[in-house]
């Protein structure tokens, strides 16, 4: 043998071993029957158990043909398929693959898929029933996050239509059992649940309330650092990638500053010198959110090894979807983001808030598996009894103008009706019902249009579908592809706040006056008429995201590509071209306003910035290009890309507009003289 094939070996013996350990290889006997005897089987036990792994697995092997297993996160979804690859020596995207947003990894040989469940509902609009499978596994069920909940009542009427060809598994960490069974309650259903193996972790919490908890994270993680036993993982609990990436930085300069001092500090004393060198392991810190590259979150969960300890910063997505190995140590802001509409009617936010209990119990629970750990909480034990027990379903919080148009493509005439676990608000449907039909989406207030039809083509959100459809029609879909692509990827100009100024005159150049979208436009066909081995390069020279611009370049090719067919399928759509005579640019804006026009936002005479649908007064983010480019006696609109609520209401990737498009392209709702 030689070897590279002996070390592989030696790599799936070692896989194997740790296989053989989880709960869930052993409890394949009672699944396989659960699953054999029942339509509906509930799977609970303990993150880390071996369900997201195991059990599709064990289905495969009792000659299931067609799988699906959901993710709420696509992060989830690609590690655990690569995961599964790995375990059973396959090449990904083979026998084993996953599907995520502009991200396909299987074949026509492809019986396990790992997708996230939006995707999961946008094959659902072709098929409703959801032919194409045998078996459904629904993960993360107690997340309930916005597409699984609407997954749920998707499988079931898939159930209810296919009785006795299609099985449904729904597997998740902790769950209300008693809800989701009365939802299936006309379904042979059965439970099994999976003894957890855990040990004990002790929690510590603040004395008092903290001002800033992200100083207060840095400080535990290095203490812990330098206090604590050694060998043990970090992982850190924050919000979000802004916050995650200047802990990063924080902990980085502070560790450094640090050694060096130790080591001036050794070098004057010098019998101490071996003694501390032994004690101070390297710290390594890593990110970990949604954004990240595929193999940036590898690199966070690469087992450390006893070589040095491992710091990882990551979302609320470290939670329950993903394991990493060799944590000992948990530190817990006790906050995430969350979606929330309710105290602002209809205004789709994220915000950072309080987490559940439950989560707080899980996030804990990751220092506790493979030996016993520690938890620092950075919340009084009051604040903690304060929390709500389980985190708040976001189908009672979210905006539902996309999945309302998904539901009607697929068929569900009228969206209140349709049976979910937790029934929103009427008031929230009817409101995606105005928008849609506000942006020509609906015929009447049960019928999709040809537009609506049309915009369910579309993997994007119905505003930026409506966008590109209205790019048929001016001529300009070509640069409305880009812009879609680029619009749909993250912190493209993201840069340290210490650099921020050094980027944005290397940015000037590429500054639009009218705001951020055409800049990211200008960034983004900079970017592609540059040789691709030179473009790594150019984005360092010009302070920018070459991961980003990569992603949305990928995303460009998809959504061409599906543009193309989604010609062959209309091609009457691109017949007329109006506003000939207008400039490029000025065409985009309508576009962009066709399908924005509610996220308009009025400056005020008093220099404030207004919406206009839902009154609220809200601020330029500090990332727009616009942020104080304002002279103290504009008036006129903006529209926005996105509306996101940190101390403050915020308005991000904003566009100035014209007055004109507003009255053009606003469907009925614009009389602005008023
Ligand atoms: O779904 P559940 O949380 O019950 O567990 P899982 O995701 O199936 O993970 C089972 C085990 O596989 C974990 O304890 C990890 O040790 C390992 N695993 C891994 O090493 N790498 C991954 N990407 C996923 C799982
Ligand atoms: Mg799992």
């Amino acid at each position: 043998m030689d070897k590279r094939n002996k070390t592989r070996s030696y790599q799936r013996q070692h896989i194997w071993n740790q296989v053989k350990k989880l709960p869930a290889y052993h409890a394949r006997k009672s699944f396989l029957q659960a699953l054999e005897s029942s339509d509906v089987v509930l799977v609970l036990g303990e993150t880390g158990c071996g369900k997201t792994t195991q059990f599709p697995q064990q289905a495969l092997n009792a000659g299931y043909r067609s799988i699906v297993t959901t993710q709420p996160r696509r992060v989830a979804a690609i590690s655990v398929a690569e995961r599964v690859c790995t375990e059973r020596g396959l090449a990904l995207g083979s026998q084993i693959g996953y599907v995520v947003r502009f991200d396909d990894m299987t074949s026509s040989e492809t019986k396990l898929r790992y997708v996230t469940d939006g995707v999961l509902l946008r094959e659902a609009v072709l098929d409703p029933k959801l032919l194409k499978y045998d078996l459904i596994f629904i993960d993360e069920a107690h997340e309930r996050s916005l597409q699984t909940d609407i997954v749920l009542g998707v499988v079931k009427r898939a159930l209810r239509n296919r009785r006795g060809s299609l099985k449904v598994v729904i597997m998740s960490a902790f769950f209300e059992t008693d809800k989701l069974r009365s939802f299936f309650s006309t379904f042979d259903i059965s439970l099994l649940e999976i003894e957890g193996r855990l040990y004990p972790v002790d929690i510590f919490y603040t004395k008092t309330p903290l001002e800033d908890y992200l100083e207060a994270a840095v400080v535990a993680c290095l203490q812990i650092h330098v206090e604590e036993s050694f060998p043990g993982d970090i992982l850190i609990f924050l919000t979000g990638q802004e916050e995650i990436e200047s802990a990063a930085r924080m902990i980085r300069e502070r560790f450094e500053n640090y050694q060096s001092l130790l080591d001036k500090k050794c070098r004057e004393e010098d019998t101490k010198f071996s003694e501390n060198k032994d004690t101070l392991y390297p710290l390594r810190v890593y990110p970990l959110f949604a954004a990240l590259s595929p193999d940036a979150q590898r690199a966070a969960l690469k087992p450390s090894r006893n070589q040095y300890r491992k710091a990882v910063l990551a979302t609320n997505i470290a939670e329950t979807s993903i394991t990493i190995p060799g944590i000992r140590y948990v530190i817990d802001c006790g906050f995430s983001k969350q979606r929330l509409v309710s105290n602002l009617k209809n205004l789709d936010t994220l915000r950072v808030s309080p987490i559940s209990q439950a989560q707080a119990l899980q996030r804990a629970g990751r220092a506790g598996r493979e030996y016993p750990g520690k938890c620092f909480r950075l919340y009084t034990k009051s604040d903690f009894e304060k929390l709500p027990s389980h985190p708040v379903p976001e189908v009672l919080v979210s905006d539902l103008v996309s999945v309302t148009l998904q539901l009607m493509a697929m068929g569900v005439d009228n969206p209140l009706e349709f049976e979910l676990l937790d029934k929103p608000r009427t008031e929230s449907f009817q409101h995606a019902l105005e928008v849609l039909l506000s942006i020509g989406a609906l015929e009447s207030s049960i019928k999709l249009s040809m537009i609506g039809k049309q915009m369910a083509f579309f993997p994007l959100t119905p505003m930026l579908s409506r966008s590109l459809l209205e790019s048929l029609t001016l001529g300009c879909s070509s640069s409305m592809l880009a812009l879609c692509s680029i619009l749909s990827t993250e912190s493209v100009l993201q840069v340290s706040f210490q650099s921020r100024d050094t980027a944005i005159h290397v940015w000037n150049k590429f500054i639009s006056s009218f705001g951020d979208h055409f800049t990211l436009l200008q960034v983004f066909q900079s970017y592609l008429s540059i040789p691709e081995c030179d473009r790594i390069k150019w984005c360092k020279e010009h302070h920018l995201n070459y991961r980003s611009l990569a992603t949305a370049d990928s995303i460009y090719q998809q959504l061409s590509q599906l543009f193309y067919y989604f010609q062959q399928k209309y091609p009457s759509s691109s017949l007329i071209t109006r506003f000939e005579e207008e400039s490029e640019q000025d065409r985009l804006g309508r576009c962009l306003v066709s399908g924005f026009f509610r996220q308009t936002v009025r400056i005020g005479k008093d220099h404030h910035f207004y919406t206009l649908f839902e009154p609220l007064q809200v601020d330029i983010h500090p990332s727009s290009v616009l942020h104080r480019r304002f002279s103290s006696n504009e008036e006129g609109y903006l529209i926005y890309h996105e509306l996101i609520w940190t101390s403050k209401p915020y308005i991000r990737t904003i566009m100035k507009v014209k007055e004109e498009w507003l009255l053009q392209h606003g469907g009925n709702c614009f009389r602005l003289e008023s």
